[in-house]
């Protein structure tokens, strides 16, 4: 309201309800109201887990036909990127060359562009493993670094909120990696999250969540992983 110099709360929600403009300020009233601090591999182990999963479906060769990871609350896109560079690399250690897509979602509008732009400030990706941003990056002429169009292809960005889950498109994934969003939410409402994660998993399927941000949940399809890092779950297959 400030940056409009509006101070009657009725007006400024009159100008937010307000057609294509009232839309628009809607988009940059959620900007400014999340959180949106994100890094490349923010929590190692978690992402490690993922790895370990994706090498456990392939050595059992319990894969389906496509491999597919949605990263829930992207912000501005490290997490699925370092989602694809996990299972690009795993496949490509494995000899195998399968279709994968990850599927990123977030409320933030401005998030979701600065991560479609897949151009990141160097002391993001100076932070990685070398061989990592060599193989993933190119530096640009103003130090910034451009994700490679390998990654970029693989990785759908979509504007969803969370809270509406049940109007999203049901697509059953083999990986839910949502991290602190949870937390910003009543114990009730990460739990309903939780219920309609399950729904959208394959059997055998993987939820990982960040560590504490949910607790008291169970769910009769799901077990929970046994890592003591990480608070993952994984989905019971059919027969189990
Ligand atoms: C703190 S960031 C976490 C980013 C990333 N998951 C990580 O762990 O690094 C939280 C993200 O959740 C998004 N978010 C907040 N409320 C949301 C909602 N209701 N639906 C979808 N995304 C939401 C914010 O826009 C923000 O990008």
């Amino acid at each position: 309201m400030r940056e409009l110099g509006q101070t009657d709360y009725s007006q400024y929600y009159n100008r937010v309800i307000d057609g294509v403009s009232g839309m628009m300020e809607w988009s940059v009233l959620i900007d400014r109201l999340v959180v949106k601090e994100t890094s490349f591999f923010r929590h190692r182990p978690s992402i490690d887990y993922v790895h370990s999963c994706l090498k456990r479906m392939i050595v059992e060769n319990t894969l389906s036909e496509s491999f597919e990871v949605w990263s829930v609350g992207c912000s501005s896109g490290e997490e699925p990127y370092s989602l694809s560079m996990i299972v690009s690399d795993t496949f490509e250690s494995a000899g195998l060359d399968p279709y994968y897509g990850v599927t990123a979602t977030d409320i933030s509008r401005a998030a979701l562009t600065i991560a479609r732009n897949g151009i990141f400030p160097q002391r993001k990706v100076e932070m990685m493993e070398p061989a990592i941003r060599q193989r993933y990056f190119t530096q640009q002429d103003n130090g910034r670094y451009l994700i490679s169009p390998e990654l970029q292809d693989r990785v759908c960005f979509n504007h969803a909120n969370v809270l509406n889950i049940n109007e999203m498109p049901s697509m059953v994934q083999d990986i839910i990696f949502c991290q602190n969003l949870l937390i910003y939410f009543r114990r009730w409402l990460r739990h309903e999250i939780m219920n309609a994660f399950v729904e959208r998993l394959k059997p055998g399927g993987v939820l990982v969540v960040g560590l504490g941000e949910v607790v008291d949940w169970s769910h009769p399809e799901m077990s929970r992983a046994p890592a003591d890092e990480v608070q993952a779950y994984i989905k019971k297959s059919v027969d189990a």
